[in-house]
């Protein structure tokens, strides 16, 4: 299926299983916002878990917090957020419609990557086993100049924009000969900055409200909380402050679904360390990060890091973890080194000092901060794109199968009576009343059981367990698997265990290891 057409089946998909709806769809929706539904708010949260888990309980020195998303309007003026926390907008006169100008330039280098890609694949077919992807990709002269050429373009684009040099952004546009992607027109405007924050007013009365910020980030609120955090929680450095939470950005090119919104939920780790011992954390945290992103069992070539040309005005190295979505490889996770410049600044803003005693030295300092970032919308998708699959089978027809991960399945199992009379539902509710202290479990007698499979199979459910007339002779029903689909009979009383074997937690983290 060609990229876009799957993108477009991913959208549906979500809409039609109940996973993520358009927000206030009834009128018309609104840009970049959405709902998530009876399964997606149920997968939303298992992943949210699974993280919280890894992060937080797994890590004897990472604590969890839960901060407000309204802060005192001088974080962030602090944290450089008011002055530059920009996008690089760019208008096309003929269409009127506006681009953030670094996108334009990306998406360019995107098309040059989906050459690449091409070669690649036909080079596999050319070459069957005997291909070698690492070494083709350094030698063959196409694809060699093809990414020399995303190279110096990525290069000068990230010169220039660390440098505020917008006027470069713009010739190197023009350069490229980028036309506006609705329109063809490149009858471009200057490139202009644009503040993300979206504000707002606290208090009753006009005179005396005060202006606000909708949090664009939650780090915010692990910093202001780092002495608070330290001294109850008695922690000692190197330890970390964990939180989850939403954010909100007023996303100029907000388009491809929930991979950039306007309000987004972010899974964020500070990581307070000695100073110069950074770079060592910064490998730690990317080979760590990295691992929990694979145990999920997405596919190893799904996966790369994309280091930091230009860096934010806090960090001394950045690295992305990209994810190969439907649209190709994009950001789906930042791993900063953010040095001190948070806490520093806080306490020049606030005047109270946020230093650590380091009684091993006997000295006081402001640790340095490793930070891992994730968009849970973004890591979603990732995880929802890459399930969808349609099936050719062996008698030439096809099923559409949503290979979710066991461990973050919306519902975990669903229990089908063969027929509805016989006493046959009797025994599946049964059985349903017992699975649910353990699992969110799903009751279906309606239409043939090959129809309920599939229904299962496309919302993503790992277990069907049906119940058949042999059932009340001898206590056992079939259990079927949802990527195999093989089917075994099975004790009733086994069940609990089979489930959480595939399930369990603990059984997929421990491949981080
Ligand atoms: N505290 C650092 C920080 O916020 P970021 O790279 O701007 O860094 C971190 O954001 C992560 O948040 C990104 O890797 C992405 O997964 C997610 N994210 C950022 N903007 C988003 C948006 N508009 N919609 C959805 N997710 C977003």
């Amino acid at each position: 299926m060609a990229n876009d057409d799957q993108f477009k089946k991913v959208i549906s998909h979500a809409k039609e299983y109940g996973y993520v709806f358009q927000s206030s769809e009834i009128y018309d929706g609104l840009s970049a916002v959405y709902d998530y539904a009876q399964n997606g708010a149920e997968l939303k949260k298992n992943i949210r878990d699974y993280w919280w888990k890894a992060m937080v309980q797994m890590h004897d020195n990472i604590v969890g917090i839960d901060a407000a998303i309204f802060m005192h309007p001088t974080t962030w003026k602090a944290s450089g957020h008011v002055d530059a926390f920009n996008d690089p907008l760019i208008d096309n006169k003929d269409s009127k419609k506006r681009y953030r100008a670094d996108v334009l330039v990306e998406d360019y280098c995107a098309k040059i990557e989906s050459k690449i890609d091409k070669e690649i694949t036909k080079a596999e077919k050319r070459f069957g086993d005997a291909f070698n992807k690492e070494e083709f990709v350094t030698t063959n002269h196409r694809v060699v100049r093809y990414q020399e050429k995303i190279n110096t373009i990525l290069k000068r684009l990230g010169k220039s924009l660390e440098n505020e040099d917008l006027k470069d952004v713009k010739a190197l546009i023009e350069e490229l000969e980028i036309a506006d992607p609705m329109t063809g027109s490149r009858n471009w405007t200057d490139v202009k900055q644009f503040n993300l924050m979206f504000g707002t007013k606290l208090g009753a009365s006009a005179d005396s409200a005060m202006d606000l910020y909708l949090r664009p980030e939650t780090a915010q609120g692990i910093f202001v909380n780092f002495l608070n955090v330290q001294k109850t929680g008695r922690m000692k450095i190197p330890f970390g402050i964990a939180q989850t939470g939403k954010a909100f950005r007023n996303e100029i090119v907000a388009r491809q679904f929930i991979f950039r919104m306007r309000e987004f939920e972010q899974m964020e780790m500070q990581f307070f360390i000695k100073p110069g011992t950074q770079k060592e954390w910064f490998d730690y945290w990317k080979e760590t990060r990295l691992k929990w992103h694979k145990s999920l069992g997405l596919g190893e070539d799904n996966y790369r890091f994309h280091d930091h040309e230009k860096l934010a005005h806090y960090a001394d190295a950045a690295t992305d973890i990209e994810f190969k979505f439907p649209f190709g490889f994009k950001e789906l996770e930042g791993i900063h080194s953010r040095t001190d410049f948070d806490l520093k600044q806080h306490e020049e803003f606030s005047g109270k000092k946020l230093q650590y005693f380091d009684h091993e030295e006997n000295a006081s300092y402001t640790p340095y901060v490793l930070e891992t970032s994730i968009g849970l919308d973004r890591m979603f998708l990732a995880v929802f794109s890459n399930a969808l699959e349609e099936e050719e089978l062996e008698n030439n027809t096809t099923r559409t199968v949503l290979r979710l991960p066991a461990v973050l399945a919306p519902i975990k199992a669903a229990v089908l009576p063969l027929v509805k009379k016989d006493g046959l539902p009797e025994v599946a509710q049964k059985i349903v009343q017992d699975l649910k202290w353990d699992f969110n479990v799903d009751y279906d007698e309606k239409d043939a059981v090959g129809r309920r499979y599939r229904r299962q199979d496309a919302n993503g459910t790992p277990f069907c367990i049906t119940v058949d007339h042999d059932t009340l002779e001898d206590g056992t029903v079939t259990i079927r698997h949802r990527d195999s689909m093989e089917q075994s009979r099975v004790k009733i009383e086994n069940l609990r265990d089979i489930i959480k074997n595939e399930v369990d937690v603990k059984e997929w983290l421990m491949r981080m290891n």
